[in-house]
């Protein structure tokens, strides 16, 4: 693994805000101290000089050495570096608990080494709440100082009241989107568990990830498209749970066809939660992407900011909130971030780059990379599938509502590093590496998917590259330039996604406008 190395302006940032956050320990306990002062003087026979000589003494001798226990704290707790990333009232929230942490630590540090009370227990209580509440105010300051837009939409009104959902029924999961290359997996894992699964599916590459599932009596297939509001009513109806997987995918296809994707994976997303909810739907798990990252040196984690460089990644992220905002005591979404998937499937894409650069390595002997120092989280099909299969069953209070990255720590990789793998399997391959303008690139923590769900990772790069190795040696795929291998060259070669409908156009173009607030 590659060592990532801070930039002097990451650095210099870390350092001023360091100094800030000490300045305001220091400054807290002056006026602590003060209080203590004013106190000794009205006791008799301590003479003001000797009340100051003792609080200097102390403040030199004892505090000011403690006092760095602080900046330890805050750099332990990731308040310099992890937090650099993430929204203001996640960062607030951080820095006002790395704060109380830091007291109390040395409230009983103080006591060890003083063995006395210098500091009479009210002085403390007022030392505790100023620093703690002026570690706080200092990132609220800084953002109405320089970012008073995120401050904005901190302050926006709630979302409008969603309408009461009707009672509860039948133990079924709607999966829609789930004839492609994660959803197959997704279906296969759900229906060998016995349960009752609905697909509705436009089929947009056609059936052929699905035709050995036909065997199985608990899927209910209905073909449709997820932007008419009739085939949504209907494979909503006694249903308990929603996967919702479908979407134009990846940052080409969406481009190419960017219409056909602000309806599917917007517009769409925000018709089918209001149908949920009046359906009762309990649980509605949302295929997201850690592409909403955008471009960032730092560690991603899921209060970290959101600054998508495609419209992919903004047809996700609005979808995000909208589903977010209609959480209610009965609806329960459920955002999943998933890395970048790889590995061999019914419907394997050759437009993602671990599959790829396997493909051009055994067929062509030549990979080239795109700007190799960028980092990527990666995932196996099967482990992304079985991620969303055990967040459906996880306890509903550790994930309703939340956002949750799918994939492992162990699976962040630059794609020198990706280009390193492939080589070691393919040692003949030429590998050429090439810059363009893509700037997406993020590393990203699966912390909480981890605590949360319990899930990680079986598979590595490794065992992806060698199952598609095997594949293409049996002759179990074939050409990867094939469309059908790819979203983009599809739509291209086939046409865009049009709903060919009148109202579900009409319906889109209602429900595609982005709140005011996002
Ligand atoms: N594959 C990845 O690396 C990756 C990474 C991050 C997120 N995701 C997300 O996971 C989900 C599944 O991805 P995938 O790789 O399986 O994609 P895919 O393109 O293979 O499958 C998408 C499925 O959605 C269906 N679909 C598309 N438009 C539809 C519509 N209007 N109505 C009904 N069905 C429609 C398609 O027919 C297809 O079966 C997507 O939401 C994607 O954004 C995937």
């Amino acid at each position: 693994m590659g060592i990532r190395i801070m930039s002097w302006r990451s650095i210099a940032q870390s350092s001023a805000r360091a100094i800030a956050d000490f300045a305001i320990v220091q400054l807290s306990a002056v006026v602590a101290l003060l209080v203590v002062g004013l106190r000794l003087q009205d006791q008799p026979p301590m003479t003001a000089e000797a009340g100051i000589a003792i609080l200097r003494d102390y403040y030199f001798g004892v505090f000011f050495p403690l006092s760095v226990i602080f900046p330890v704290v805050h750099a332990a707790l990731g308040v310099y570096t992890t937090t650099r990333t993430y929204t203001l009232e996640a960062k607030v929230r951080r820095a006002a608990m790395s704060a109380f942490i830091a007291t109390l630590t040395f409230v009983f540090l103080n006591f060890l080494v003083t063995r006395t009370s210098v500091l009479p227990r009210s002085s403390a209580l007022l030392f505790s709440l100023l620093v703690i509440s002026a570690t706080a105010a200092a990132r609220w300051l800084k953002a109405w100082i320089f970012h008073s837009d995120e401050l904005a939409r901190l302050a926006a009104p709630a979302a409008a009241v969603m309408p009461s959902p009707a009672p509860r029924k039948a133990d079924k999961v709607l999966v829609v989107g789930g004839a492609g290359y994660i959803g197959a997996i997704v279906l296969e894992k759900l229906l060998a568990r016995g349960q009752n699964v609905r697909l509705l599916d436009r089929l947009v590459y056609g059936d052929q990830a699905i035709a050995h599932l036909q065997r199985y009596p608990n899927l209910e297939f209905m073909p449709g498209d997820c932007r008419n509001i009739q085939d949504v009513v209907r494979a909503m109806a006694d249903v308990r749970d929603v996967i919702h997987l479908a979407a134009i995918v990846g940052d080409p296809a969406c481009t190419e066809d960017d219409k056909n994707a602000l309806e599917i994976n917007y517009a769409a997303t925000r018709m089918m939660i209001e149908i949920a909810k009046g359906h009762g739907v309990e649980r509605f798990l949302f295929a997201s992407s850690c592409s909403v990252y955008g471009a960032s040196d730092l560690l991603m984690d899921e209060n970290s900011k959101t600054v998508p460089v495609s419209l992919y990644g903004e047809t996700k992220l609005n979808s995000e909130k909208a589903l977010l905002e209609a959480k209610s005591d009965k609806f329960h979404p459920v955002v999943l971030r998933f890395a970048t998937v790889f590995g061999l499937a019914p419907r394997p894409r050759f437009d993602l780059v671990v599959n790829l650069l396997t493909a051009k390595a055994f067929q062509e002997g030549t990979i080239t990379i795109y700007n190799g120092e960028q980092w990527r989280p990666f995932i196996h099909v099967a482990d992304i599938a079985e991620a969303v299969v055990m967040t459906l069953s996880a306890p509903l209070d550790a994930v309703s509502g939340e956002i949750l990255n799918v994939g492992d720590d162990r699976l962040n990789y630059t794609l020198a590093q990706i280009a390193d793998i492939i080589k070691s399997e393919f040692p003949d391959t030429r590998v050429e590496q090439v810059e363009n303008s893509d700037r997406r690139n993020y590393r990203v923590s699966f912390a909480k998917i981890r605590e949360r769900v319990g899930f990680e990772a079986t598979r590595n790069i490794e065992d992806g590259v060698r199952e598609l190795k095997l594949a293409f040696e049996r002759g179990l795929i074939g050409n990867y330039q094939n469309a059908f291998y790819s979203n983009i060259l599809f739509i291209k070669e086939r046409g865009k996604v049009d709903s060919g409908n009148e109202v579900s156009s009409k319906v889109m173009a209602a429900f595609a406008d982005v709140p005011v607030g996002n």
